[in-house]
């Protein structure tokens, strides 16, 4: 229902809602806006006015939320034309219709500036769009069409085939000064659907996978995020569903493209993240053939077989001329490829379509201007002249195959050129310095967490315990093994994709077997992520201290360079969510079982809540955490973000909101808090999932109900709750306690976290058959942050995903 509604006012933005307005919200010949005065959209949301940046000597006719207390201003009319201050000017109506802005001395400053019309209202719509319009439904000319530094929900940023016309926003010059300045966020000029930030006219950034890189952001978020491709346009647009989050999307001054929200409680803008990040992030940083990676001294370098172009340049940093080849290709049939892996792909590729490796290796050799090529997904991708912007050792990295001389010796994954001897000496010991800051900053992380969780006053004293302690994590009262990455890499025939399990939150999931243990999940967290270390770390130390039947247990970790790996017992029958959500394997799941699994999660649960010796919040509890053993055992799984609370701590604030969509409490996704509570309504999702067999974010995809909390309530306030059952179970479940799960699920998901029970009611509840349970009221259903990841969601048919190989 949620999801209609955005779909309609998609739909219908550019059309129909003008018979709406009220008087407020329209501008007409005979009316018009000056000094104070301010035009606000029908549900109060923009303000239309005047406004002076900053310290800045001039105004403008600008839009800005009209809600939030801090003026942000979305969208300026005369940019390039300021108002000086002091000098009051007019916005109207012209007399060719257009919607016009006058200076005292009745000298044009701006104008909407189409063929002229008569009779037409200017209206500021809810949305922040500011539109010119003939009659009901013809719109003339709409800010959003001319944006300025501000992506609003609702815009489109894109291309239209038919004009020809490209709608990109544009950075002010500088915070207080809004003339266009040098960044622009856009498509590609050829209007393929791909997105980079533009510095005036050349590519700053490029969106590796534009959908995947602001849609992932995104993720946990009550937003969507769409390309749309149809016969006329193709744009970028996203939305939200409406009323909770404000998000402000946006090119600043430097050239970020930034995405910060809005947060009632602190009264500001809360950043959540930009682009580009780092220095690789930075469009063909390294120049033709080079590829850039890591932080260390070598940013760049040349591919195998290449060399600097300007050696005394790149020696000095300036690496944008990139390299050249040694050896010209001998287009003789003899030329061969070198493999790279974790390649974040160059630029410009063109898709040859299905076909073998070996075809596509041919297709490559075959002509002679030909670089490199990819196989992804039996899909051959094929690089001509300039390999550009080339990433190494990227996480989500792909296999790059660059083409060589004959002559080049074979080598795998190619290591990079060096200048000269006393270079590779002098790199070696910047990277020793740069391995001993890393050890540093390592054990300065430990302390620091340390010291804020026991308050110690001494730090020394602290930095000296946290040491080595973290070399005795072995002595401690569990046993836990480091494993040396050889033993690993055998045990999972060196990470071998037969033996991929599964991807996990920060991380692919792996099989592997040691001969002391038998079967083995291997974890190994992937090499980008930022959050990698930190996350690691409190899983390995949380899980290394918790001990409960029903949480999965560590056996052991290796650290070695760049690899992080957990190793954990093998779970013989995966997570309850493939069971669960199965039709043929659901049946498997009986009503015992089922209520087995139910009592299990809860025990852990409160083991992790209330008497583990940390107070646990887990922050990601849901079916596919849930792992089960060969007699259908629950096991809580992956502790990546999970937070130890002093025992006597009820509730914190974070300001990155991570958990997966549809399991977060309102006030977790919202306001970023977190509890007891906060795992207690992931539970009640959960349980209803596991007692109904459906998952909760299949739901806006059906006409039933918006979501799966909303289904139940109904279900409930109907009397007809067993009708709630999996019908698989239906038959044969135990009714009473059937109920007492529905109901206690129903009170874990109520939208106010003190009406939701602690985890040790409900282990009381579920196990006592004759405890009163207190009857819900209504849960926390209706609103935006019951969407499902809308990226995984088409919205409608024109939609489409774009493929990842581009
Ligand atoms: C405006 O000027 C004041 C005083 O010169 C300064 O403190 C303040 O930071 C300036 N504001 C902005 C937005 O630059
Ligand atoms: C209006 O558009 C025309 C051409 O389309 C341009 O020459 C003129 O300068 C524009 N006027 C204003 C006030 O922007
Ligand atoms: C504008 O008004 C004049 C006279 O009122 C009329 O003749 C003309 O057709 C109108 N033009 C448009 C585009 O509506
Ligand atoms: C834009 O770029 C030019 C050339 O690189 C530079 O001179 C100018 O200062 C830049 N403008 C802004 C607002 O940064
Ligand atoms: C090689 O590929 C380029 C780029 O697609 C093309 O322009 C050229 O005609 C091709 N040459 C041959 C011999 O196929
Ligand atoms: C691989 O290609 C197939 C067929 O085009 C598609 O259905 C599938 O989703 C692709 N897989 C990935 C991981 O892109
Ligand atoms: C990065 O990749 C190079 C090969 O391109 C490899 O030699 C090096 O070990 C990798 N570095 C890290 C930190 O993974």
């Amino acid at each position: 229902m949620e999801l209609d509604s955005v779909l309609v006012l998609l739909l219908v933005f550019s059309s129909s809602c003008l018979t709406l307005f009220a008087s407020e919200e329209i501008i007409e010949v005979g009316k018009s806006i000056t000094s104070n005065q301010k035009m606000v959209s029908a549900g109060g949301t923009f303000a239309l006015g005047f406004f002076t940046p900053g310290n800045s000597t001039f105004s403008y006719l600008g839009i800005w939320y009209n809600t939030i207390p801090r003026q942000t201003v979305v969208w300026v009319a005369n940019r390039e034309s300021p108002i000086p201050q002091h000098s009051t000017a007019v916005f109207t109506i012209g007399d060719d219709g257009n919607l016009v802005l006058f200076d005292e001395k009745d000298k044009l400053i701006w104008s909407s500036n189409v063929s002229s019309t008569n009779s037409t209202i200017g209206a500021l719509l809810d949305n922040g769009n500011l539109v010119l319009t003939h009659g009901e439904s013809n719109i003339l000319w709409q800010s959003f069409e001319h944006p300025t530094d501000t992506f609003l929900p609702e815009m489109k940023i894109g291309y239209n085939r038919k004009t020809g016309k490209r709608i990109m926003i544009n950075s002010w010059t500088s915070n207080e000064d809004p003339r266009p300045g040098n960044f622009s966020f856009g498509i590609d000029p050829e209007g393929r659907p791909r997105f980079y930030i533009f510095k005036q006219n050349s590519i700053h950034f490029r969106f590796d996978d534009t959908y995947e890189y602001l849609g992932g952001n995104l993720r946990g978020t009550a937003w969507y995020l769409s390309i749309v491709s149809q016969n006329d346009e193709v744009y970028l647009t996203y939305g939200h569903i409406k009323g909770w989050i404000t998000l402000r999307v946006f090119v600043d001054p430097a050239g970020h493209l930034q995405v910060l929200s809005w947060t009632q409680y602190a009264n500001k803008w809360k950043f959540i993240f930009q682009v580009p990040q780092t220095l690789c992030d930075i469009y063909a940083q390294c120049g033709p053939f080079g590829s850039c990676g890591g932080l260390t001294s070598e940013l760049c370098m040349c591919l195998t077989g290449f060399k600097p172009k300007f050696s005394t340049d790149w020696d000095n940093g300036k690496w944008t001329d990139g390299c050249v080849r040694k050896v010209a290709l001998g287009c003789d049939g003899k030329d061969r490829f070198l493999k790279y892996e974790n390649m974040k792909l160059p630029d410009h590729t063109i898709s040859f379509g299905h076909m073998s490796v070996h075809e596509c290796e041919t297709q490559c050799i075959r002509n002679c201007s030909c670089s490199a090529y990819a196989y992804l997904n039996s899909t051959c991708l094929i690089w001509f002249g300039d390999l550009l912007d080339l990433g190494r050792n990227y996480s989500n990295g792909r296999v790059l195959n660059v083409r060589v001389h004959g002559s080049e010796p074979i080598t795998h994954g190619g290591s990079g050129y060096s200048a000269h001897r006393q270079k590779n000496f002098i790199a070696r010991i910047v990277s020793a310095i740069c391995a001993i800051l890393v050890l540093i900053s390592f054990i300065l992380f430990i302390s620091k967490r340390r010291l804020r969780r026991q308050g110690w006053k001494n730090g020394t004293k602290a930095l000296i315990r946290s040491v080595s302690s973290l070399y005795s994590v072995e002595k401690s009262d569990i046993k836990l093994l480091q494993y040396n990455l050889q033993k690993i890499r055998e045990a999972t025939n060196d990470f071998h994709g037969e033996n991929k399990l599964g991807e996990g939150g920060f991380g692919p999931v792996f099989k592997g077997f040691l001969a002391e243990v038998g079967d083995i999940a291997i974890k190994r967290l992937s090499r980008r992520s930022s959050q990698g270390l930190e996350e690691f770390m409190n899983e390995l130390k949380l899980i290394a201290k918790l001990q409960h039947k029903n949480l999965v247990s560590l056996l052991g970790c290796c650290v070695e360079g760049e690899e992080k790996i957990l190793i954990y017992e093998y779970m013989s029958n995966c997570s309850l969510d493939k069971f669960l959500f199965d039709p043929s394997l659901k049946v498997s799941l009986n009503w015992g079982t089922r209520f087995g699994i139910i009592e299990g999660i809860s025990q852990g649960m409160l083991y992790l809540h209330k008497y583990s010796r940390l107070k646990v919040i887990h922050r990601d509890l849901k079916a596919s955490n849930i792992l089960l053993d060969n007699e259908m055992i629950p096991k809580i799984s992956d502790f990546g973000m999970a937070r130890i609370f002093g025992t006597d701590q009820t509730q914190a604030n974070t300001n990155r909101v991570v958990g997966t969509y549809g399991y977060m409490s309102p006030e977790y996704v919202v306001y970023g808090q977190f509890s007891e509570k906060s795992d207690v309504f992931s539970f009640g999702v959960l349980l209803l999932e596991i007692l109904s067999g459906q998952r909760n974010s299949d739901f806006l995809m059906t006409e039933i109900s918006a979501s799966l909390l909303g289904w139940a309530w109904n279900k409930w306030k109907e009397g007809r709750i067993l009708e709630l059952i999996d019908p698989s179970v239906r038959e044969t479940c135990d009714s009473n306690k059937a109920t007492r799960c529905i109901l206690v699920a129903l009170l874990c998901v109520q939208e106010i976290p003190i009406d939701r029970p602690t985890m040790s009611d409900i282990v009381v509840m579920l196990s006592n058959e004759t405890m009163l349970i207190p009857e819900p009221k209504e849960p926390a259903f209706r609103s935006s942050w019951q969407a499902p990841q809308l990226t995984d969601v088409s919205i409608n048919e024109m939609t489409v995903t774009l493929p990842k190989p581009r």
